[in-house]
């Protein structure tokens, strides 16, 4: 490799870690993104200048590159914010099903030369890619309701998918021992069925971590193929991929109380996790947006939680609006931000960004619990599962050891949804029949205008 396409892969490495280091915050994460894509242009661009590379079929590449790129922006243009993951999802599996697809051509082309070591890269490249681009592909799936969200689980999946991966590992060693291409195709169909056992057990509200686990996984894959093509921009970005899913994957269930291993198997061993759930008809005290105008209007302390049901309803400006008007007449208003508030790491924050919020206003979990207590109203707009005291009291709720909210310990609690069906983990929520709790029926958007306006005439 020339020394100026290693200084270039080196400049793009640096991007790519500042990239990350920008995306760990609201007001720099604009700038690291768009860092971080300039080194992924940049490093796509190194092969068309690097003479000695000899690169062949460039109309071909060119094209694949156009569709890629139209793609990409169509998608990234269209997408509803509610449909992140799913496009991540897609993203993700894409790669992962790349990274196996060009270490299956290098085995054919250069296989025979290779010596264990990058044989071993090679299997573990194309197992674990094709294991991304089957699971991330059911995953998309469950997420854009193409099939059922619960838990798929049959008799013999635990069987199937142990044989499965011990099949994977038998045919890496005789590929290692004996470079063969129909060995690599198995394993890459051994791959694409491991994918799919291991995400269709898993209920539609643990999703987002499976996604970000495979994400971890095509990392993986990623840098193990830059180690096969001795690439390191692809070893750096890989490993980055790698380690950053991982983490957050393991913060995400964290967050929610459960472990990795629960999260991906606890359907089969009954526990069920998740998706669907009973519409309660048990009574709830209901009220008018000018009955919540005067509970709000006349508190001193109210404390705001958002959750799923506000990205549904697109109803971020309408609730900063009134939050506006609220701190206008003397009330102390603050945002409680849930860690697995909406579908996505971080959607409560991209979400209120978007509509200008001041970053101030988001309070941690952490650090706002203390504070319910003395606290007048809270205000819960489309958020169910972040304040259902299950998590706190119920062991057999899928919720349960998850670190909640503690709106339950306000004087009053308003929740504005559409009808009684219950969150994304499917439970009943028992805040929402307390004495101090009062419901207003409707999309979050429409609600929110109506109480801002009676807000506006008190
Ligand atoms: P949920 O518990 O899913 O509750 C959302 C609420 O929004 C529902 O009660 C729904 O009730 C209401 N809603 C939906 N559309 C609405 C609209 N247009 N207007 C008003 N209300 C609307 O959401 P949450 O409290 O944010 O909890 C997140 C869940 O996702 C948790 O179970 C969490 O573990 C899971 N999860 C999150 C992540 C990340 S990283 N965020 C990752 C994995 C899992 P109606 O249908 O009656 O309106």
């Amino acid at each position: 490799m020339p020394t100026w396409v290693q200084l270039v892969f080196l400049a793009c490495g640096v991007c790519f870690i500042l990239a990350l280091k920008g995306l760990s915050g609201p007001k720099t994460a604009r700038n690291g993104n768009l860092l971080g894509a300039a080194g992924a242009v940049v490093a796509c661009a190194v092969p068309f200048f690097w003479r000695d590379l000899n690169l062949q079929h460039v109309p071909l590449i060119l094209a694949a590159i156009l569709v890629g790129t139209i793609g990409g922006v169509y998608g990234a243009r269209k997408v509803q914010m509610t449909q992140m993951p799913q496009m991540v999802a897609l993203f993700n599996g894409v790669g992962g099903g790349a990274a196996a697809l060009v270490a299956l051509l290098e085995l054919q082309e250069h296989g025979e030369f290779f010596d264990w070591f990058p044989l071993a890269a090679t299997a573990f490249t194309v197992v674990v890619g094709s294991v991304s681009f089957a699971g991330s592909v059911v995953t998309f799936a469950k997420l854009q309701e193409l099939m059922t969200s619960r838990p798929v689980v049959f008799p013999g999946l635990p069987v199937a998918f142990g044989g499965s991966f011990v099949a994977a590992v038998v045919l890496s060693v005789m590929l290692v021992n004996e470079p063969q291409m129909w060995i690599g195709i198995v394993l890459g169909l051994l791959g694409l069925v491991i994918g799919l056992l291991l995400v269709l057990p898993v209920g539609g509200a643990d999703v987002p971590i499976v996604i970000s686990l495979l994400n971890a996984f095509t990392g993986l894959t990623v840098a193990a193929g830059g180690y096969v093509l001795s690439n390191t921009v692809l070893l750096i970005a890989g490993t980055l991929v790698g380690a950053s899913g991982t983490f957050l994957t393991l913060l995400m269930a964290n967050a929610m109380g459960r472990s990795v291993a629960n999260i991906l198997f606890g359907a089969l061993k009954g526990g069920s996790t998740l998706g669907g759930g009973e519409v309660s008809d048990r009574p709830v005290k209901s009220a008018g947006p000018e009955d919540i105008a005067i509970l709000l209007g006349y508190a001193e302390r109210v404390i705001v939680v958002p959750g799923y049901g506000l990205a549904v309803a697109q109803a971020q400006h309408t609730l900063r609006e009134l939050v506006d008007v609220l701190i206008a007449r003397g009330t102390h208003v603050d945002y409680a931000i849930h860690p697995v508030a909406g579908r996505m790491p971080g959607h409560m924050n991209v979400l209120l960004a978007e509509a200008q919020v001041p970053y101030e206003q988001l309070i941690e979990m952490d650090e706002i619990n203390s504070e319910f207590k003395q606290t007048d109203v809270v205000l819960v707009v489309g958020a169910n599962d972040v304040v259902n005291p299950a998590a706190r009291t119920t062991p057999s709720a899928p919720i349960y050891g998850m670190p909640i909210l503690n709106a339950d310990e306000a004087k009053q609690v308003v929740f504005l949804k559409r009808s009684m069906r219950p969150g994304f983990a499917g439970i009943e929520n028992e805040l929402l029949f307390e004495p101090s709790t009062t419901l207003l029926f409707g999309d979050a958007k429409e609600t929110l205008g109506k109480v801002l306006a009676a807000v506006k005439a008190l």
